[in-house]
């Protein structure tokens, strides 16, 4: 390439990435589960890597190959998930949540595979809330209990549609404020004008950089890497490293 130096404005720094979506178990053969591919995830723990940082991978199910050069922790569900994400976050300088996180979880895991049998109703699965594992890394850094650093980076990700209610702006920025993050990835999902689907399992994509103190949003389009790149400077500017 050309004689430019590498830029590695996170040369030193640990950041942890979830990716992918978690799958909530029935019984033991069946789940629920959601489309997130992971893709955006993994390019942003890629671009993190080739910021020079040292990226733990916390990977919910994936249809990509996690990062080279990443530590991989393999998670199922999301308390599985969050179990992972408590383990490592305190010495993380950085977290991005990519994650696609259930929300519900169902209410028992059934210990034996449920059969079908004429002489029985159909079965109801009850679903209970999963923690907002997020919002709980934000209150454990904000409460300095567990040793994370108190200027720990935070980055969260939400995928909204505009309805009758609000924009997809107006969503993600009172996401932002309600999970307590520096900074929130917003991306639109859900079929465009021409039905076809934007976002999940796709390769492009585009969204916009929203920050908790106020600074105007930024816009990143283009391929995920791309997206993954806009989003590492971003935070690299946030943490006051973007010109190194
Ligand atoms: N998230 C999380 N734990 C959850 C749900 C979401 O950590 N139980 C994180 C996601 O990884 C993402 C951010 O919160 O970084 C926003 O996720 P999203 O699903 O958009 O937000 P929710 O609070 O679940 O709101 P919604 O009702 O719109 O799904
Ligand atoms: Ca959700």
């Amino acid at each position: 390439l050309g004689a430019e130096p590498a830029s590695r404005p996170l040369a030193g720094r640990r950041v942890v990435v979830s990716a992918g979506g978690t799958r909530e178990p029935i019984d033991p053969v069946r789940f629920l589960g959601n489309r997130s591919s992971g893709k955006q995830g993994a390019a942003i723990a890629r671009a993190a890597i080739a910021a020079g940082a040292d990226v733990t991978f916390v990977a919910a199910h994936i249809d990509v190959a996690p990062p080279d050069g990443a530590d991989v922790v393999r998670v199922d569900s999301a308390l599985e998930l969050r179990d992972a994400m408590l383990a490592h976050v305190p010495a993380a300088d950085v977290v991005v949540m990519a994650a696609a996180v259930a929300d519900f979880r169902p209410s028992e895991l059934q210990p034996s595979k449920i059969k079908k049998r004429d002489d029985m109703a159909d079965p109801v699965i009850t679903l209970v809330r999963n923690p907002d594992i997020l919002v709980e890394l934000v209150q454990r850094r904000n409460a300095g209990t567990d040793g994370t650093p108190s200027d720990q980076l935070i980055v969260g990700f939400a995928a909204e549609t505009g309805d009758g209610g609000g924009t997809a702006l107006e969503y993600g920025l009172a996401k932002l404020a309600r999970k307590g993050c520096e900074l929130l990835v917003l991306n639109e999902v859900g079929a465009d004008e021409s039905g076809a689907e934007r976002v999940f399992g796709q390769d492009h994509n585009s969204a916009l950089i929203l920050a908790r103190d106020g600074s105007e949003p930024e816009r990143a389009a283009g391929s995920k890497d791309e997206v993954a790149g806009a989003v590492v400077r971003r935070i690299a500017r946030a943490l006051g490293t973007d010109h190194r």
